[in-house]
């Protein structure tokens, strides 16, 4: 017994904010960050928070699969971004859907989010303890950037992917999860810090800082490192990988992932261009498109992946 995704939905705020619109608050262009990056807009979140996208990206994904609300047993929520810290994101969608059977938490990975969320629920399906569970990418990374820094709030979107994952005979192959922890300082965000009447300190807020050099050499290395683990621990053959659905930070990392592992760079799809990096929205939200595009066939096989801060990285290898 394994688990399958039978459903996927996505969502992306309405406010399209280009490279353009971004030169005009700091000294940036859309010539550089394009050529950088591959990104030339993102989605912002103006009046809506996680848990309202991950709401709409889940309803989406309930819809394409299927089911009814009643039938989720547990709902993963992957973000660094909650509204609230408690209750849990999770939890809050649980509400909003109705899904009174389920068991809901939030998982922090970062951009690896969602395979994390992914691998957890897995799990929880091949021991037979759930038989549908709901997972869902969702960061408003918008209000963790620091706005006057060019170096990384060019890089960043809002956005929610969700998938509904079912048990199955075929599905899900093998999954890979890591982390560093040595390496967490290049990829950050310190949380409000703490304040209270002891130590006389005010509470201040952190916003996320980047070594973007470390944590490039980090993705082009781990990225590849870890598909071709799970192909080789489950005796795949690359050739035989239709897509390789890689978290979207930045075209150079895609393409030098596929360079790696000499496959063809059209079966590394895209969208960065158009939201930026979405971090445990990406993945998802690039499955989804494919999948409303009606690129993936029954018995395709995918491999997803993903990489961020922690570090962390993981990949899925899956029959669709
Ligand atoms: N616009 C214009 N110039 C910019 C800029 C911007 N938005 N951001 C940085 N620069 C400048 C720098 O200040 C630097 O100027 P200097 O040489 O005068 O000091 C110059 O561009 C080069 O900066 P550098 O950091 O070396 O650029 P880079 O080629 O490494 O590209 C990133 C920067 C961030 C695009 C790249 O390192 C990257 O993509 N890293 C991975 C980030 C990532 O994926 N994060 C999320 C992980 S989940």
């Amino acid at each position: 017994m394994t688990s399958k995704i039978i459903g996927t939905g996505s969502y992306a705020p309405a406010q399209v904010v280009t490279n353009d619109d971004l030169a005009k608050i700091v000294d940036t262009s859309d010539e550089w960050i394009a050529s950088r990056t591959g990104i030339r807009e993102r989605r912002i979140a103006v009046d809506e928070g996680t848990t309202d996208m991950a709401v709409k990206a889940a309803r989406r994904a309930i819809d394409n699969a299927g089911v009814e609300v009643s039938e989720i047993d547990v709902i993963v929520l992957a973000t660094t971004t909650a509204d609230n810290c408690c209750p849990a994101g999770a939890c809050q969608v649980q509400a909003e859907l109705g899904a009174d059977k389920a068991v809901a938490f939030d998982l922090v990975a970062a951009c690896s989010g969602f395979l994390f969320g992914l691998n957890v629920v897995n799990a929880f399906i091949q021991t037979g303890v759930y038989r549908t569970a709901l997972v869902i990418g969702s960061d408003h990374l918008s209000k963790i950037v620091d706005w006057s820094d060019r170096g990384t709030c060019v890089l960043f979107g809002d956005g929610a992917g969700a998938a509904v994952i079912q048990a199955s005979e075929t599905g899900i192959k093998h999954m890979v999860m890591g982390s560093d922890g040595m390496k967490g300082s290049i990829l950050s965000c310190v949380a409000r810090t703490g304040g209270n009447f002891l130590n006389g300190k005010t509470p201040e807020l952190g916003y996320l800082q980047m070594n973007g050099q470390e944590v490039f050499k980090f993705a082009v290395k781990k990225v590849p490192e870890c598909v071709t683990q799970i192909l080789d621990e489950s005796g795949i053959n690359i050739e035989e990988i239709k897509y390789f659905i890689l978290h979207q930070a930045n075209f150079r990392i895609v393409e030098a992932a596929a360079k790696r592992l000499h496959q063809p760079i059209d079966k590394f799809p895209m969208n960065m261009d158009k939201y930026g990096n979405t971090s445990a929205a990406s993945v998802p939200i690039l499955l989804d498109e494919l999948n409303q595009e009606g690129k993936l066939k029954r018995g395709d096989k995918l491999v997803l992946a993903g990489f961020g801060a922690g570090m962390t990285w993981g990949a899925a290898l899956m029959e669709w």
